[in-house]
């Protein structure tokens, strides 16, 4: 029994929902409105520990663009980036886990940014998204989890309108792997922010002559 219930805990703790997601102290689920029941909130956490005001800037994010959060889980960092495409833009939020973006659509309604958001579930080497529509991807703490980097971020180059931006954003560790396979896959790299304690974004552009 104990030995199952051992099993259980790991396999909780294993889960790709989102092991970078802060808890809030009494480990309770999240609240879907950021709020929390703690004393600070989970979206208060995350939004200490993941900056994303630095990454919106980065990829030159403003209202009406068009953009895609690639594995966008129960949504924290998607909130940002539809609060900063409103008003006329529009965000699609793909993750490989429906139950995830059940939880991102609740937080959307919280925070009025449903009719900006679309949660799409996609297979796990697939973008899932339309050629020639975005003006940026954002991969935030994906990219890792992708068996091959390279193919998948191919496979999304076509999906970037003439000059749009792709910004990897994750832990340093994973810094030299997502940026040897973005060059690999034809992008190339036009910005850095690097003042994000232990955490890095980069910004793509594809390169000229990619097919
Ligand atoms: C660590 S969470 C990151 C969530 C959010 N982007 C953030 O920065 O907080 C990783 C998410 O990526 C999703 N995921 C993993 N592999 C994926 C893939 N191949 N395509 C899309 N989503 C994926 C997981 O289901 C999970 O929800």
């Amino acid at each position: 029994m104990r030995a199952v219930l051992v099993c259980l805990l790991f396999a909780i703790a294993a889960l790709p929902g989102c092991k970078s997601e802060p808890s809030n102290a009494a480990g309770k689920t999240p609240d879907p409105t950021g709020g929390g029941d703690g004393d600070e909130g989970d979206q208060a956490l995350f939004d200490r520990d993941r900056q994303p005001e630095m990454i919106i800037r980065a990829l030159g994010l403003a209202p009406g663009k068009y953009v895609a959060d690639i594995g966008a889980g129960t949504g924290l960092l998607t909130v940002h980036v539809a609060r900063a495409v409103t008003p006329g833009g529009k965000v699609v939020a793909t993750d490989i886990d429906g139950a995830v973006l059940e939880y991102l659509k609740a937080r959307m309604v919280a925070a009025g940014f449903d009719h900006v958001v679309e949660g799409r579930v996609v297979q796990p080497t697939e973008p899932g998204l339309e050629p020639g529509r975005y003006d940026a991807i954002l991969l935030a703490q994906v990219d890792h989890y992708f068996d091959d980097r390279t193919a998948w971020l191919k496979k999304a180059a076509p999906a970037l309108k003439p000059g749009g931006k792709l910004a990897i954003a994750n832990r340093a560790h994973h810094r030299a792997a997502a940026i040897a396979a973005a060059e690999a896959a034809g992008y190339t790299l036009v910005t850095e922010v690097a003042d994000i304690p232990g955490q890095f974004v980069a910004v793509f552009e594809v390169k000229e002559g990619t097919p």
